[in-house]
């Protein structure tokens, strides 16, 4: 009697255990603290992949599908995006996207840099793609980055880089991209963007690329140009810069003829 009562406990106890393991299995943290377990004995970058995996497991395989090789309807495959498109994306904000068919924007980014750095490494890990580019403007040539900018990307940025409307889409301002998104962006060609080849602008016309949006951000920080921030100019360019400041300067006084000064429109009610 006592050890019959004694295996019915044993039986329940095992059925118990049973459930449990198929429901931490089915649950989504199941996976979260088997790949922490698995995280201590793995090396270093193969680490940074695991956790950016379960990163991924949480915040994109709702669209992106749980291998990164895209969901039918909803987001394109990963394979082969490499770290620059995860990177430019992530750093800009752009994702997670908020919802499917929207123009990603640039925002707030929703991940820290380790966590950002772990995607990274996860999207890179799916397939070759291009590596994050290392930009350095101040190596760049300004006239060069204006000829090329006014060439490849003025079009739908316009030559200030303050942004328009192109077909399909919007071509945001660069006011606030970092040369190395300037970068990744090129590779990337996001959204509507074209992407260009190191064959079409080599790296060290990225630097000039970069080097070239630099200074078209730099009249709204600093209130005037800086001629003397970079050095030797061509005359023709300092006479375009000249026409640029003059535009600028005609626009204000647009924006700050139509805002109403409050002393020529009598009747308005006081701001
Ligand atoms: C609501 C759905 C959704 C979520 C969630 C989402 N994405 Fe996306 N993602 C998209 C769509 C749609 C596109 C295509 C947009 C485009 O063409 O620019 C895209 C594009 C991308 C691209 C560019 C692909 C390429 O070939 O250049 C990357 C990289 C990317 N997503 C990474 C992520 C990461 C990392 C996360 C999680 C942090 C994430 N996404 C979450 C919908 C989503
Ligand atoms: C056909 C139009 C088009 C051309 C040409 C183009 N872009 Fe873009 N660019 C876009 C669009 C559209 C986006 C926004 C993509 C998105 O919403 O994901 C963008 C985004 C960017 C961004 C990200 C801006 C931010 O603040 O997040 C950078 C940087 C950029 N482009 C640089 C360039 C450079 C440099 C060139 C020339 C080599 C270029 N673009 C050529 C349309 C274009």
């Amino acid at each position: 009697m006592r050890r019959a009562r004694r295996v019915a406990m044993a039986a329940a106890a095992l059925l118990l255990g049973a459930f449990a393991v198929t429901a931490w299995a089915g649950s989504p943290s199941g996976s979260t603290s088997a790949a922490t377990e698995f995280g201590a004995t793995v090396s270093a970058p193969t680490r940074k992949v695991v956790e950016g995996r379960e990163l991924f497991e949480t915040s994109c395989s709702s669209c992106h599908g749980f291998d990164g090789k895209g969901l039918k309807g909803q987001a394109p495959s990963l394979v082969g995006a490499g770290e620059a498109a995860a990177d430019f994306y992530l750093r800009t904000g752009r994702m997670p996207l908020d919802q499917v068919g929207e123009e990603p924007l640039r925002g707030e980014p929703s991940f820290g840099n380790a966590e950002i750095e772990a995607l990274d490494a996860y999207v890179g890990s799916l397939g070759e793609g291009p590596a994050i580019p290392k930009v350095e403007p101040e190596k760049g040539s300004v006239s060069e980055g204006m000829e090329m900018f006014t060439e490849s990307c003025a079009g739908c940025h316009g030559i200030g880089g303050k942004g328009g409307v192109a077909i399909g889409g919007y071509a945001p301002p660069l006011g606030e991209a970092t040369p190395t998104e300037v970068g990744e962006a090129i590779r990337v060609g996001p959204y509507i963007m074209p992407r260009f080849s190191e064959a079409q602008i080599t790296p060290a016309d990225v630097n000039s690329i970069a080097r070239y949006v630099q200074l078209t951000q730099e009249p709204e920080d600093a209130g005037g140009f800086g001629i003397g921030h970079i050095g030797p100019v061509p005359e023709g360019l300092v006479a375009w810069l000249a026409a640029l400041a003059a535009l600028l300067l005609v626009a204000r006084l647009i924006g700050e003829g139509l805002g109403g000064s409050g002393a020529d429109d009598a009747g308005e009610e006081p701001r």
